[in-house]
């Protein structure tokens, strides 16, 4: 209810923009006649806030492919209100294409974002994007610039369709590419789901990483209420990009800054959403980093806490049955939080300048088999677990209501992956030595081994055992899985096993133990074994020798600190450029 409260406007002079645009001296000549070069006139900037839409579209990325109407959306809303609207084009991170991993290129993302608001005459600015790591660079960048911002998701696809039945992103390939190892599914069969899977622009709509970071963006107060999952096909996002672009001219004028928002609460509002949700686990990844850009500390632990909680109410794939356009209509992220009653903070403020309580006051649940709620869950306690132990000192996570129950404790002898390419030459093998009670190992799959901690997590069940109709395993890397996938996959081990954690010292035969309820992952040798291994351990040589990927492996953080850049944690101030 902040809007009860007196509210200050900045007067013209004082936006950021007046020193490129209203001073009168020779730098500001050259800004305005080369606005006039473009075809602008007065009347397009005097005294007016420059909005920066800062646009991931690209002619690569399926996610993002109406971002570039999108944009004159945002434009028109920018015009309505008495802005004045730059597109600033950004790289585009594309899930499916860009190797090794999108997750090498967010921090490069950040730092262009935080680069571009920071460099060019912008007072406050638009985000789109939605595919998988965008949502975090975007808004990361963006938080630590500190200037209004909205946070626009690209919405959803429309759902798969294969032979009448719907087919999600991501978890249906899993699913189906085991039938097809197994023999159970065709060339052809195989052929039409690659025709039906992926039917319009807009990211995954499983409860992927994409789905996730933007309901967990809602859920911080940064996109308009209910934006985050509109699908991306539906007449109400271009209408909610146009409301987005006249609702940040008046944040300008309000100065409704990311630190007003981006509170502890409003991190704890975003974890139990993600907790409800069935959330990817790398969402704690880029919420440890969103959180700690904002000045808010944030570990695991906060995670393991609300996850004890916060039962998993969202019946989506691939924790639940449905598809992000069914939980749409069924209320949306609106009627979940309102479900979710005094667990969610509703004082904490919003981008649309109303609080989370006002916000969600209205929302109603229109299918209870799709939004469940809190005496009706699908799963009792929170989608994601943190385990420690000898194994994982720092941590690694697990999402058990994506697992099979029987995994969630179990004690079983290591098959050992040294990296990826030995697992994919062993993983065929029909005389590979395995049995369904072994636990598989992932090394050198982290964020410097990787490098870009790639999403190998859900390492692939042995052919010989797919064949047998097993489904899961225990499986234990310090990569991470795509949200959309599943099964009793050990992620995130944190120090990877490339900075030599306990993890590089795994041998095959080696006994493991994970036990969810105790928050357990222990590897069953002793001190002394573990410290002969560790004083034999040799270093592998760095992934890179030079560029950005050098850049990247010298400054990245391990997992359990959101793998930011050292040099872009929260502290020192950004400084203004100088005008000369
Ligand atoms: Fe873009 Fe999944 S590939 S969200």
């Amino acid at each position: 209810m902040t809007s009860s409260r007196p509210i200050a406007r900045k007067r013209p002079d004082e936006l950021r923009s007046h020193r490129w645009f209203g001073v009168q001296d020779l730098r500001a000549f050259g800004h305005r006649s080369r606005l006039r070069q473009i075809g602008y006139d007065a009347e397009d900037w005097a005294g007016k806030p420059v909005i920066g839409i800062v646009n991931t579209w690209s002619d690569i990325n399926a996610c993002h492919a109406h971002l570039r109407e999108r944009a004159e959306d945002v434009k028109r809303g920018v015009l309505q209100a008495g802005g004045f609207p730059l597109e600033l084009p950004a790289i585009s991170l594309a899930e499916p294409f860009q190797k090794p991993s999108t997750m090498l290129y967010r921090n490069l993302l950040a730092m262009e974002t935080e680069e571009l608001l920071r460099s060019y005459p912008i007072d406050g600015a638009i985000l789109l994007g939605g595919c998988d790591k965008t949502t975090p660079g975007l808004v990361m960048g963006a938080i630590s610039m500190g200037l209004p911002f909205i946070y626009c998701p690209a919405g959803p696809m429309l759902r798969g369709n294969w032979r009448g039945q719907a087919l999600g992103s991501g978890s249906d390939v899993w699913k189906y590419w085991d039938e097809k190892r197994a023999g159970k599914i065709t060339e052809a069969e195989w052929e039409q789901m690659e025709n039906g899977i992926a039917r319009s622009f807009g990211t995954c709509m499983t409860m992927g990483t994409a789905v996730s970071m933007m309901s967990v963006a809602e859920a911080l107060g940064l996109t308009l209420p209910g934006a985050a999952l509109i699908p991306a096909a539906d007449s109400n996002h271009p209408r909610m990009m146009t409301h987005a672009g006249r609702r940040v001219v008046d944040m300008v004028w309000e100065d409704v800054t990311p630190d007003r928002i981006l509170t502890a609460k409003a991190v704890d509002n975003a974890i139990v959403v993600h907790m409800a949700l069935g959330g990817s686990t790398n969402v704690m990844i880029h919420l440890i980093a969103m959180a700690r850009r904002a000045g808010v500390a944030l570990s695991l632990e906060r995670f393991d806490q609300i996850s004890r909680e916060v039962p998993v109410m969202a019946n989506i794939r691939p924790s639940g049955a449905h598809l992000a356009e069914d939980f749409y209509y069924a209320g949306g992220l609106p009627a979940l939080m309102k479900e979710l009653g005094g667990k969610i903070h509703g004082d904490c403020l919003t981008v649309n300048g109303e609080t989370m309580g006002v916000n969600v006051a209205k929302a109603e649940v229109y299918n209870a088999d799709v939004i469940r709620g809190l005496q009706n869950p699908i799963y009792a306690e929170g989608g994601t677990a943190v385990l420690k132990g000898n194994l994982a000192p720092r941590g690694a996570v697990m999402k058990p209501s994506a697992a099979e129950p029987r995994l969630t404790k179990h004690r079983g002898k290591a098959v050992v992956f040294r990296d990826y390419n030995h697992m994919a030459a062993e993983i065929e093998r029909d005389d590979l030595d395995v049995t369904p009670d072994h636990v598989l190992v992932l090394q050198n799959a982290g964020p410097k081994g990787g490098p870009g901690m790639p999403e190998w997590g859900m390492l692939p069940i042995p052919r010989k055992l797919v064949k047998a109709g097993v489904r899961d395993m225990v499986r234990i890397s310090d990569a991470r899985m795509s949200g959309t996938s599943y099964g009793a996959c050990v992620l995130h081990v944190a120090p990877e096993s490339f900075v030599g954690g306990p993890l590089a010292l795994v041998e095959t035969g080696d006994e493991i133990e994970v036990d969810v309820s105790k928050r357990l992952l222990h590897l069953h040798i002793s001190d002394e074994e573990m410290a002969r291994r560790r004083t034999a351990w040799v270093a592998p040589h760095p992934r890179y020798e030079r560029g950005y990927g050098r850049m990247y492996q010298e400054h990245i953080g391990q997992a359990d600190d959101g793998c930011d850049f050292d040099f872009l944690e929260h502290g020192a101030e950004v400084p203004e450029p100088e005008i000369h």
